[in-house]
Order: C-alpha cells, then structure tokens, then sequence
C-alpha cells in the first residue's frame, strides 16, 4: 500500500471543490475529483475525474469503487457537492425542496455509507463536510438550502462522536457568502408569490453583494489542507471574518437581538 494520502473530493469541477482538489494534488496527496460530466470538466494537473451524482445510490457505490480499484485505499473524503435552491419557503413546491435535502444532505448520507466499511477496515479514515454559515445561522429566501446545511450540522457532530473511537476523524467546514460559480449555478423556485416580491428582491440582493464582496475558494482549500494535514482535526472550522463574527454573535447574543441583526442584513426591515 502506497504511504501517499488518498482524498477524494466531490464535486471538483468548480468553485471550492475545484480549489481543494488543486491545492491537495499540488501538496502531493493522491486525488481523485468528481463531477456528473467528468469529461466535460476542466482538467486538474494529477487530479483523477470521475463520474459522480451523490443522488444516486449506484453512482455513489461505483465511485467509491473505482478509488480503491485504483489506489488500493481512501484516507478522506470531502463532501462538498451541494447547490443553492433560491425561493420563498412558502413557493417551494416539495419536489423542489426534497431534490436539495437529496443533494446537499443525503449526497452527504450517502457518501458517508460508501466509504465507512472501508474506513473501518483500514482503522482509520477522515472525512471533511463542507458545511456553510447558512448551517449556523438562517439564510431567508435561501432557506430551504439553509436548513439542508443545518442538517449537516447535525449530522455531522453525531457522526463524529459515532467514528471517533473506531479512529475515523470527522469535521466540518462553514464559511460565509463565497464568490464562487454558485452565484450563478444558484437555482430558482419555480412559483412566485407576489407578496414575497420585494422582500425576496431585497435579501437576494443583500446575498450577492456579500458573496461579491465575499473572499474566494482559496480560503476553503487552504482550510481543507490544514484540516487533512491535522492529526487531531477539531469539529469546526469557521473560515472568513464575517463567518466567525456572525456564529460567534450567533452563540453569545440574546435571540431577540440576533434576529433584529438578521433582519437588517438581509434588508427585511419595513422601513430598510
Ligand atoms: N459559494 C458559497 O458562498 C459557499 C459558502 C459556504 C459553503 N459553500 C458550499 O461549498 C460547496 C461547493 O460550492 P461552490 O460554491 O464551489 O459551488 P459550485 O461552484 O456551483 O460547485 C458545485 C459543485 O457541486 C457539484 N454538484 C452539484 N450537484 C451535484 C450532484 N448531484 N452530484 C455530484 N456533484 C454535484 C458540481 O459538479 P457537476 O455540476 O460537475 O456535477 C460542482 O462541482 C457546496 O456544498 C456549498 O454549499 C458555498
């Protein structure tokens, strides 16, 4: 068995994932990215593509399987395939709001059950979910992708406690808004109610102008690096000065203040 580290990265065709998986194959470690067109994805210098759609259960066990068919082992897995469902919670039908609970949380679900058995034979293993702020805090008009986050969350300090004592190190990323692709890969609720119009108007402005401003994927792979490279990797990495503002307000403010602040930076306040 080779001493190089094994990762595999989903959804390394763009944005974050595309950063990490860069970064770590110029660090040496053994990479293997994945996208649903892995031929149509712009290739990385000693990053293997595979075909991958973590909806889907065969998909997820063939990717899994052509890793170890290639390189014997998997030391990490980073989950960060996801995507961004825009929309009132009331305009989302329910086909919309399952298909980003099946992506963003179930992708997760599902990676996770591929890859265990082989981390519990190997005694040991990492794996890293790429989480968001919009997984501590709630994000209107993207809510339905903030509660897949927070189911992350959840899911993730559980996972953790479960793992640890087999030697399997479990942790989770959430940085704030980000310019990246997602911006313009973001989805849209097919329904539109008027009343919703201008409120929706104003947050999903408020939301672009904080990911324009926002710092890029190098600030997420440089943390997946120093994750991966951790012997002892904490739960939680809180990445960007707005990210570690807003969850530390987020935990220390009294509810009815946070919620006053949330209002006002997504300008949902009658007279903002
Ligand atoms: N951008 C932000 O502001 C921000 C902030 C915090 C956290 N995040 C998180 O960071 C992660 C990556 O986001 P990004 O900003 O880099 O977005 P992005 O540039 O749109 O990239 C999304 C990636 O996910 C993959 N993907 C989407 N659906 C998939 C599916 N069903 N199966 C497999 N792969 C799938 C895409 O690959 P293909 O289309 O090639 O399959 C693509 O590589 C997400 O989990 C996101 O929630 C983003």
């Amino acid at each position: 068995m080779s001493s190089q580290k094994v990762v595999l990265i989903t959804g390394a065709s763009s944005g974050n994932g595309q950063a990490i998986a860069q970064l770590l194959s110029q660090e040496g470690y053994k990479v293997f990215g994945t996208s649903r067109n892995p031929s149509s994805a712009q290739p990385i210098p000693n990053v293997v593509m595979l075909a991958l759609d973590v909806r889907d259960d065969d998909s997820v066990a063939a990717c899994v399987g052509a890793v170890t068919d290639q390189a014997g082992h998997l030391d990490v897995l980073v989950n960060n395939a996801g995507y961004e469902l825009a929309g009132a919670l009331e305009e989302l039908s329910l086909d919309e709001a399952k298909a980003q609970f099946e992506t963003n949380f179930f992708g997760i679900v599902r990676m996770v059950k591929a890859v265990l058995p082989l981390m519990r034979q190997q005694e040991g293993g990492q794996i890293i979910n790429i989480s968001s702020l919009a997984g501590l805090s709630p994000v209107p008009f993207v809510g339905i992708y903030s509660a897949s986050k927070f189911a992350v969350e959840g899911y993730t300090e559980a996972l953790r406690l479960e793992v640890q004592p087999l030697g399997i190190q479990v942790s989770q990323i959430e940085a704030g808004f980000l310019k990246t692709p997602m911006m313009t890969n973001r989805q849209v609720a097919t329904e539109r109610i008027g009343e919703y119009e201008p409120w929706r108007q104003r947050a999903l402005e408020a939301i672009r102008s904080y990911e324009e401003k926002g710092p890029g994927s190098a600030l997420v792979a440089e943390t997946v690096l120093k994750v991966v490279a951790n012997d002892r990797p904490r739960l939680r990495y809180v990445i960007g000065r707005q990210a570690k503002r807003i969850s530390r307000l987020r935990r220390f403010l009294p509810e009815g203040m946070f919620e006053k602040g949330a209002r006002s930076s997504f300008h949902l306040d009658a007279e903002g």
